[in-house]
């Protein structure tokens, strides 16, 4: 086998076989095949596309890349859940333990926040000393102990998938539906969970605009999963406005604890309800949304979750101090509330601009190993369809640098629109794709 035959045979629209993509995808890793032949390849794919076939053999060669997890030995059946990026998505901290708390195991390795969206490692990091950075042992030993571990992902975990992905950004190959399915699915795959619920963004802040790209995404990861026997899920949810009030590190984790007190934003509960009770069904702890929704709102109103959370923090090296007092969290020097600047229904919130101004206050970083700033950020205080007086607050920007707060607060206030009649909410998930 020669990796130019199999970069001719995709460009002239050939299927490739099982073996042809595992030589090319191997032999990728091994630095046997350079970077100009794999990047002729990659757009080879993105301008052919590839069969579902195609895209699980992509899927499983690149999970089989590096380390791949099996973690039947600590739990029969393991759940995790991924989101394909978003703003103010704090989802898996309130989720985790919220799952956990029913006696499910939440095993997770996740990303770092890259451009106008967040990541659950950075967020976590807000909290001193906790090590979101577990090696597979460590990872393994947190998680048969106290059935919830999140680590950022170990650098032998599809190594394929990092490699291509770095090439796949300079080569406009990114937005490829084979390719983002399987670079997604292979890392999940490694990572040893049994049961994946895929909460698939939509909207403005999302990867996917319009809710046919998305389903066609959701479509085809829930189709690789069942593929290699895996049970997978998809919720298509909005991100056309940020989810929850809260966007930047220390602001979110804030959000995310509220939630488990039980006094956070009641859009950003229904949302974790819905991801949370889909993996519970997954998991075999109750047969349909209400019923797990019922066992979910347990967990929360009793304490449970929120005692999971503490205790998934402490096991993890966080300090329990800045929990239990969440001003011990990192704060902002300026807090400033930026007030309406008219009356009316608020008609949308670019979640894309939010985003930027985040990453803009420090919140997020514009290229991988960039510094960032957990206390920065914004806390929404008016959403889609709130009715808001001119002069009431409709945000709050937190900044440690004034020349920032002033750019932060003229382009927050942009990407508002506003209406004179009432507005409807978007709703928080579009539709639940289903392997069957
Ligand atoms: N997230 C990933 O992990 N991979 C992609 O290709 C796109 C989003």
């Amino acid at each position: 086998m020669r990796a130019v035959e199999i970069i001719a045979k995709k460009r002239d629209g050939g299927e490739l076989s099982a073996a042809e993509i595992d030589f090319f995808i191997q032999g990728f890793v091994r630095d046997e095949i350079p970077d100009y032949q794999a990047a002729a390849w990659l757009m080879a794919v993105y301008l052919q596309g590839m069969s579902r076939q195609e895209t699980i053999d992509l899927t499983m060669a690149m999970a089989r890349s590096g380390q791949m997890l099996d973690l039947k030995e600590i739990a029969p059946l393991v759940v995790d859940k991924h989101s394909t990026g978003g703003v103010g998505d704090k989802t898996t901290l309130a989720v985790a333990p919220l799952v956990a708390a029913t006696g499910l195991p939440v095993g997770k390795m996740t990303g770092r926040g890259l451009g106008h969206t967040g990541g659950t490692v950075d967020k976590l990091e807000s909290v001193p000393g906790f090590n979101a950075t577990l090696n597979t042992t460590a990872f393994l030993n947190t998680l048969a102990q106290h059935g919830i571990a999140v680590t950022g992902q170990t650098p032998d975990l599809a190594p394929a998938d990092g490699k291509l992905y770095a090439l796949r950004d300079v080569t406009a190959t990114v937005s490829c539906l084979p390719l983002i399915a399987s670079s997604i699915m292979s890392k999940k795959i490694a990572s040893g969970a049994n049961a994946i619920v895929l909460d698939v963004k939509v909207g403005r802040g999302a990867f996917m605009k319009t809710k046919e790209e998305a389903i066609a995404l959701a479509r085809l990861m829930v189709e690789i999963g069942q593929g290699v026997g895996r049970q997978v899920r998809a919720v298509l949810s909005d991100m056309n406005q940020p989810l929850g009030r809260a966007v930047g590190n220390a602001l979110e984790l804030k959000e995310a604890l509220d939630t488990l007190h039980g006094h956070g934003p009641h859009e950003f509960l229904e949302h974790c309800l819905n991801v949370a009770g889909q993996m519970l069904i997954l998991g075999g702890k109750a047969q349909d949304a209400e019923e797990a929704r019922a066992i979910l709102l347990e967990a929360l109103h009793s304490g449970q979750a929120l005692a999971k959370f503490k205790e998934w923090i402490a096991a993890q090296g966080g300090d329990l101090a800045a929990v239990d007092d969440p001003s011990r969290l990192p704060q902002a020097a300026i807090v400033q509330d930026v007030p309406a600047p008219r009356a009316g229904y608020v008609a949308g919130i670019d979640a894309m601009e939010v985003g930027l101004t985040a990453m803009l206050l420090g919140a997020g970083r514009a290229k991988k190993g960039d510094p960032i700033d957990h206390a920065v950020g914004v806390v929404l205080r008016a959403k889609i369809g709130d009715d808001v007086k001119r002069g009431e607050p409709l945000l709050t920007i937190h900044a440690n640098d004034e020349h920032k707060l002033a750019q932060a607060q003229e382009r927050l206030l942009a990407a508002y629109t506003w209406s004179e009649e009432p507005v409807q909410a978007p709703p928080l998930v579009y539709e639940i794709i289903r392997s069957d």
